[in-house]
């Protein structure tokens, strides 16, 4: 990373695929080898919290927020201080940045070595799931990456939640691992969320698709189809994978991307989805498969 080259990192949430985030080409080559259609600002990734109050001007309620979750899949988007450490290309420009520390212990280590900040995008080509193991970012993004590192399956398996604290107000730009129950727990109620374009910028519709289309709150597949069940489901079958025999959220989203990417290898007509309660962890799961199926959350 230190000579510009992208390398394949896990981290408790996805796999991602890094670089050093004050080297403009090695940012540029990121972009390139995910083939994203536009530049869409990345998150920088840091050791610990000193790591991060070098980069990012946090207030009091940012240092809440990253103290209760970090390390952890909070990323927090603040205003940009050391504009050097996380390149303008990271940043698509903006003078903010999106700044988190991640809580698998083979990326802090890599954090640690490296010594400056990494950004980081979900390491599958742009558009599709992200990789929660180890062959499957491999397998997206492995011919563009120097190295790739082993730290086994993700055992969050949805990316971190993105919040704004700007100008003292909270918002949540991307559900994720970490709830908005938790998120008020810490700082109250959310400031009102933007129109979905103009707060995370690059959040497009038909996002972390499969090959296949996917079908939504389906309460069984059609013939042809390969069907994700949730909770109870009495039938089996080669087609039919369940995110949580129990209806458990995390189990389901621990399971969500390597599930879709299974489901997609038995080339069905489609993925159909059962329906998701939207509470709690559902909120982000929702968000993803309403993208994967090409709705604008
Ligand atoms: O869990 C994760 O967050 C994974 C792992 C690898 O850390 N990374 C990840 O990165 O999901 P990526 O690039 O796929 O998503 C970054 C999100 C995008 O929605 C982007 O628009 C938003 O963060 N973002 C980045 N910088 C921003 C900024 N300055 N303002 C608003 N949104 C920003
Ligand atoms: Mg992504």
């Amino acid at each position: 990373m230190r000579e510009g080259a992208l390398v394949i990192l896990p981290t408790e949430t996805v796999y991602g695929l890094g670089a050093d985030a004050a080297n403009p080409a090695a940012v540029a080559s990121i972009f390139e080898a995910k083939g994203r259609p536009r530049f869409n600002p990345l998150i920088a990734h840091v050791a610990d919290l000193d790591a991060a109050r070098q980069v990012a001007a946090l207030d009091d309620r940012a240092l809440a927020l990253a103290r209760e979750f970090w390390p952890g899949p909070l990323t927090i988007v603040a205003p940009i201080r050391d504009a050097a450490a996380v390149c303008d290309l990271a940043r698509a420009g903006l003078d903010t940045v999106a700044i988190r520390v991640p809580g698998h212990p083979l990326s802090r280590a890599v954090l640690e070595a490296f010594g400056g900040p990494v950004v980081a995008p979900s390491a599958n080509r742009s558009g599709r799931p992200s990789p929660t193991t180890f062959p499957d970012a491999v397998a997206e993004t492995g011919d563009k990456a120097a190295a790739a590192l082993d730290g086994g399956p993700c055992a969050v398996g949805l990316e971190s939640t993105v919040v704004s604290v700007l100008a003292g107000e909270v918002r949540l730009l991307r559900p994720g691992a970490v709830t908005r129950a938790q998120l008020t727990a810490i700082v109250g109620p959310l400031a009102e969320a933007e129109d979905d374009a103009k707060r995370s910028p690059g959040r497009l519709a038909l996002h972390y698709a499969p090959d296949a289309p996917v079908r939504i709150n389906a309460a069984s597949p059609e013939p042809g189809e390969a069907y994700l069940a949730f909770g109870a489901w009495p039938r089996g079958g080669a087609n039919v994978f369940n995110l949580s025999p129990s209806g458990d959220l995390a189990e389901a989203a621990a399971n969500l991307f390597s599930y879709l990417r299974a489901a997609d290898r038995l080339r069905p007509r489609a993925i159909a989805v059962a329906a998701i309660p939207d509470e709690g962890l559902g909120e982000a799961i929702n968000d993803r498969l309403r993208r994967a199926a090409g709705f604008v959350g």
